[in-house]
């Protein structure tokens, strides 16, 4: 592996669960838990081991039945989590266990109502704790883009002491912005000689609530993070995580600016989307990015005409490249004559210049009464002299 080799460490079966509509069974986890093994990601987060009897049983099955990716379970900086922890993953070839405790003021003074050197010694405390039950040992300061900078430094190096393998700095609430994200890590690499000299590994956790999950995420990888936690379709918490699909394309089609790779299959990105869609109870809207049924799909006459005469005109990638079928070119009322001709053409109907004309005018009138224009709309506007030219017969098609 290479030091620009970034590790994708999926959480879609824990922090994409904690969204509501999401929760998913043991099998359910399991059925996910297999698509990402075969989409190449290099750690999956399994569940949160203490959170119930189901989430334990999830990361025992998954570490019984998934070879290639590490294993993680999160836990509270608690004794009882981390060795709830160690237990479920006590079947796991390679486990890890990820501890968090919040690091900003405003988690520590209300939500935990501790001081910043208790949450110190209970950082020390507890990545030890892990380290004496696995030697694969996560830290994550929650809420660290809202925390107190000296003491958020002060908080990595004594978990990095206590034997903590990586650092991974979330941002919680999705506050950050990409230039401030990236510094964050600059600083935190520069300051803490440690993290060079033990070989720490830096990772990003983001969350979408400003939309700017996907840049902060590439924003710390063009810092120097090389981990970065994601989910399928970017479900989690509130306006969810950082979509793994949209970082995973990013890196592969923007290798020139982020000289950055994944060993993630990107053939495989669609289909995982689709597997995690069945299971929770949506899908992804049409807009998404790389997922949605929109991403491959041209509406205007413009784009529809360039996109015939060379894809490259509107797509950056081929479909085929994330397990897209194909290009849709959606007949509707901002398609040309080009687009229009295509489909018939398709539809096995070719017309003389002056049919498409007229039937282009018919076209048209429809499209602006009815948003989707199917293949039975388009033969419906044909006269019956074009029709009967067809070698196929009209009720035989798919
Ligand atoms: O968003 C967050 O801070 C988390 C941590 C538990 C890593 O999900
Ligand atoms: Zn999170």
């Amino acid at each position: 592996m290479t030091s620009n080799h970034v590790a994708i460490f999926d959480t879609t079966l824990r922090d994409g669960e904690q969204s509501p509509g999401c929760s998913m069974t043991t099998q359910e986890k399991l059925t996910m838990a297999h698509a990402l093994e075969d989409l190449g990601v290099d750690i999956i987060e399994a569940g949160f081991a203490m959170a119930s009897e189901g989430d334990f049983a999830a990361i025992s099955t998954i570490t019984q039945a998934i070879r290639k990716p590490r294993i993680a379970s999160l836990a509270r900086a608690k004794t009882e989590d981390i060795e709830m922890a160690a237990r479920a993953l006590q079947f796991a070839d390679r486990a890890r266990i990820h501890v968090f405790l919040a690091s900003s003021d405003l988690h520590l003074e209300y939500k935990l109502k501790i001081g910043r050197q208790e949450a110190l010694d209970r950082t020390a405390e507890s990545v030890r704790l892990a380290r004496s039950l696995v030697d694969d040992v996560e830290f994550s300061p929650e809420d660290a883009t809202r925390s107190d900078r000296e003491f958020l430094i002060e908080m990595v190096r004594v978990a990095i002491e206590a034997g903590a393998t990586t650092i991974n700095m979330p941002d919680t609430v999705g506050y950050t912005t990409p230039e401030e994200y990236g510094r964050m890590f600059r600083e935190v690499r520069e300051r803490i000689p440690a993290v060079n000299e033990k070989g720490i590994v830096l990772s990003s956790h983001c969350h979408d609530d400003l939309g700017l999950a996907v840049a902060n995420s590439l924003a710390a990888i063009q810092a120097g993070a090389r981990q970065v936690e994601c989910t399928i379709n970017g479900i989690g918490e509130r306006a969810g995580n950082a979509a793994l699909e949209e970082i995973a394309a990013a890196l592969y089609v923007r290798a020139d600016h982020y000289g950055a790779t994944s060993s993630i299959k990107l053939e495989q990105l669609y289909p995982t989307s689709q597997v995690l869609g069945q299971i929770i109870t949506f899908t992804p809207s049409p807009n998404k990015a790389i997922v949605g049924a929109n991403a491959f799909a041209h509406e205007s006459g413009i784009h529809q005409h360039g996109m015939l005469a060379n894809p490259l005109c509107y797509e950056i990638m081929t479909p085929s490249l994330v397990g897209v079928s194909r290009t849709h070119l959606v007949l509707g009322k901002h398609s040309g004559r080009a687009a229009l001709r295509h489909r018939l053409e398709q539809l096995g109907f070719t017309l003389t210049r002056e049919e498409l004309q007229q039937t282009y005018y018919r076209f048209v009138a429809l499209a602006d009464r009815k948003k989707n224009i199917y293949d039975q709309d388009l033969i419906g506007l044909l006269p019956d002299k074009i029709r009967e030219r067809r070698a196929v017969p009209v009720s035989e098609l798919d």
